[in-house]
């Protein structure tokens, strides 16, 4: 946390919330947008803003696989330039064998799933939460594709071993994990026939969107009434490189959509947010519980991803709502946000379905439920989701467990008055995926 960031401290609720904020660029495209430029054939130009830890560590485990990367940039710009290695990554011939992925789920699995049909042995690593993530649920489909995928009890570290071609692969999921749809439709590049991965709910379709747009034959169709989706993808395929510019990261723009929606004086401007519709679900529940969000959509960006800008103005009430597991996947990221919503509303709300929280970056149900009591709110953990109801806003230390989204969410709780004046053990861990996080927030709280 930097000296201009004294907000991050002791955190209260200001008089106002106003203003303009530029969020960084959508971390899952970034980290579609790097992997299969490297894969792909030619050079391209990534062009990113306000890059945080996870996307930089995808660039850097590029780097150490050996891949030619330029980096440019000035005034939270920065644009990557890949040489593309042409369908495998060649590891064997280029790089060094061991790539840290920090504290990113998403590097590991996707550069798992693009390792599978690689020429080399690479070894896998991640920090303490990582490790504690399951890998199997991405070493099981891509050794039944032929590739080595050796994990640690099931987590990290892993050690893939390329081979090709691969075996193409019907899969159904056991859960709906754009991950491990990405890091399966990776490998079916290097894949003699049709992979199909079906998968039992609507998850996030960057991967495809990305895939598509650098020339691979991928299409996904929707099960009838809520059975999910299924993806396939004709292998072998190569990639034609292609630059592109990232947009707005809807996950980082929630944080001000719940904390203008739920402060009683906000009108937040929010502008380049990607608006890809399996992100935006949480627009239609705030707009359901009765926030007053306004989105004025622009041309659609590179890859086909809609963009758009937001404007948030406090909501006159809320009302409590009921969501159901079929609304969680589009919804994954921003559920620790609705459950501060949720603690504003009339009402006793309640999230199902949800237990695939349990593995993110902590046990998103258990951090949120503690953290949420603390402040005040009426908080009973389910052992797949939350029932809320509002409470009495309290002081307190929060414990993040170092994990990003939980920190960003009771900073809304504390602004929005939720709770009364909060701590957190770890402010700085926003960095993995919003490193200007508190600079914002000190531009947007008017105190005087
Ligand atoms: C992501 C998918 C989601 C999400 C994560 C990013 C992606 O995870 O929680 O932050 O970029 O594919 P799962 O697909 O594993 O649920």
């Amino acid at each position: 946390v930097t000296g201009t960031a004294s907000i991050a401290r002791d955190l209260v609720s200001p008089r106002r919330l106003a203003g303009s904020v530029e969020v960084p660029s959508d971390k899952s495209i970034a980290h579609r947008a790097l992997i299969c430029s490297a894969l792909a054939s030619g050079e391209a130009t990534i062009e990113l803003r306000w890059v945080g830890q996870d996307v930089r560590s995808t660039v850097s485990a590029l780097a150490s696989l050996g891949l030619p990367i330029d980096l440019e940039g000035d005034q939270g710009r920065l644009r990557v330039a890949i040489r593309g290695q042409g369908d495998e990554l060649g590891v064997g011939r280029l790089g060094g064998w061991e790539v840290d992925c920090a504290n990113s789920g998403t590097t590991m699995r996707l550069l798992a799933g693009s390792l599978a049909g690689g020429s080399g042995r690479v070894r896998l690593t991640g920090d303490a939460s990582l490790s504690a993530r399951p890998m199997e649920r991405i070493a099981a489909p891509l050794r039944a594709m032929g590739a080595g995928v050796e994990t640690t009890d099931g987590h990290a570290p892993l050690v893939i071993d390329g081979r090709r071609p691969l075996l193409a692969l019907e899969h159904e999921l056991p859960m709906a994990s754009a991950q491990v749809l990405g890091a399966i439709a990776l490998a079916a590049l290097a894949a003699d026939g049709r992979t199909t991965i079906r998968v039992p709910g609507t998850t996030r379709d960057h991967s495809e969107q990305m895939l598509r747009f650098l020339g691979a034959q991928i299409e996904r169709r929707d099960l009838e009434a809520g059975g999910g989706t299924v993806t396939s993808l004709a292998g072998p395929a190569s990639l034609r490189a292609r630059s592109m510019t990232v947009p707005g990261d809807f996950s980082s723009a929630a944080a001000w959509i719940v904390a203008g929606t739920l402060h009683p004086d906000a009108q937040l401007e929010l502008p380049g947010v990607g608006l890809n519709p399996t992100r935006t679900a949480l627009l239609d529940v705030l707009r359901e519980m009765g926030a007053d969000i306004e989105v004025r959509p622009a041309a659609d960006g590179d890859g086909g991803e809609p963009v758009g800008d937001l404007t948030v103005r406090t909501a006159d009430r809320l009302r409590a709502i009921s969501l159901d597991g079929r609304r969680v996947p589009a919804l994954i990221d921003e559920l620790p946000l609705l459950a501060v919503a949720m603690a504003a509303a009339e009402g006793s709300s309640e999230v199902r379905g949800a237990a695939e929280l349990r593995v993110k970056e902590s046990d998103r149900i258990a951090a949120m439920a503690a953290a949420l009591s603390a402040v005040g709110a009426d908080v009973e953990e389910l052992p797949d989701g939350w029932r809320i109801r509002r409470g009495q806003p309290r002081s307190a230390t929060v414990t993040t467990h170092g994990d990003h989204r939980i920190a960003m969410a009771l900073a809304v709780a504390a602004w929005s008055g939720i709770g009364a004046s909060v701590v957190l053990d770890d402010p700085a861990c926003v960095g993995v995926s919003y490193p200007t996080f508190w600079e914002d927030a000190a531009r947007l709280a008017v105190t005087a």
